[in-house]
């Protein structure tokens, strides 16, 4: 299954199995309105916006939001959250690679977990750099993984390998073979910084990150086939048996919300 589809099938379990909660994308929220010097009058786009867990509180609190994804089944997910569409909202149901807006349309363009879902890399940021305003931002972050859930994660990956090698190692070279980000956009006069905009604890016992997998919620699970997984499955939790001693253990850890931020200079 292609990467970008699967998320079709994990819609509904995609905010229960990820780490980003309500309170902590308000403060984000908070943050990036600063990082960015927002009015009420700055528009956002968000290519691959998903279930909308980064955007809604800027719908929430007015801002004019655009979000692109090319699942339906997320896009609806998003709008379940909002008891009318609101008019500040506009949700779109396509491709990303290219963005039907004149020219100049955004002050914030922000992605988050998707750059690495697009195919021409280089395409999809001539139209960032297209659709934004003078002294626009683009705003690419992520979420990055709690080191525990990452460990948990790595294990996982090894003994997934062992299984489907070739297709997991097509992944990783479809990755480096794409261009750098902040090679892009120094080259077009941007200017970068780095930033992580918030820190927080997120604790999950075994069991629940088990629970995760077996439901397939995540790209690597689909790597192998609907025979394979449950024999991955069963190796994998007699490991987490094994190596963690019981499946109650808590595991905890710091997530952080890091940005890339690029602005025309
Ligand atoms: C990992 S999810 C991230 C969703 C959201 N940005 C978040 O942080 O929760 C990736 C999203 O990008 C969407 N996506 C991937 N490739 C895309 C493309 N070429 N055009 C539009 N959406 C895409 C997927 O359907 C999915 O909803």
């Amino acid at each position: 299954m292609e990467k970008r589809t699967y998320y079709n099938n994990i819609a509904h379990i995609y905010d229960q199995t990820r780490w980003l909660t309500t309170s902590v994308a308000e403060e984000v929220a908070d943050f990036i309105l600063e990082l960015v010097d927002a009015t009420p009058e700055t528009s956002f786009l968000e290519p691959g916006v998903g279930t909308g867990l980064n955007v809604l509180p800027f719908v929430k609190r007015g801002y004019s939001v655009t979000g692109i994804d090319v699942s339906q089944p997320m896009i609806d997910q998003f709008k379940q959250k909002l008891h009318n569409i609101s008019q500040n909202l506009r949700l779109i149901h396509a491709d990303a690679s290219q963005f039907p807006f004149p020219d100049q349309s955004f002050d914030v363009v922000l992605t988050v977990h998707m750059i690495h879902g697009i195919s021409n890399r280089k395409m999809f940021l001539d139209e960032v750099d297209r659709v934004l305003k003078p002294q626009g931002f683009y705003l690419n972050a992520q979420w990055i993984t709690p080191p525990a859930r990452m460990e948990f994660e790595r294990y996982f990956r090894a003994i997934l390998a062992k299984y489907e090698v070739e297709e997991t190692s097509k992944q990783v070279k479809k990755v480096i073979e794409q261009i750098n980000l902040e090679d892009y956009f120094h080259s077009k006069g941007y200017r970068s910084n780095y930033v992580i905009a918030k820190e927080w604890t997120v604790s999950n016992t075994v069991e629940e990150l088990l629970g995760f997998l077996k439901l397939r919620a995540y790209g690597l699970c689909w790597l192998v086939s609907d025979e394979i997984f449950p024999r991955v499955m069963r190796e994998f939790e007699e490991f987490c048996v094994e190596h963690y001693g019981s499946l109650e253990t808590e595991l905890s850890s710091q997530a952080k919300f890091e940005i890339w931020a690029y602005t025309a200079s």
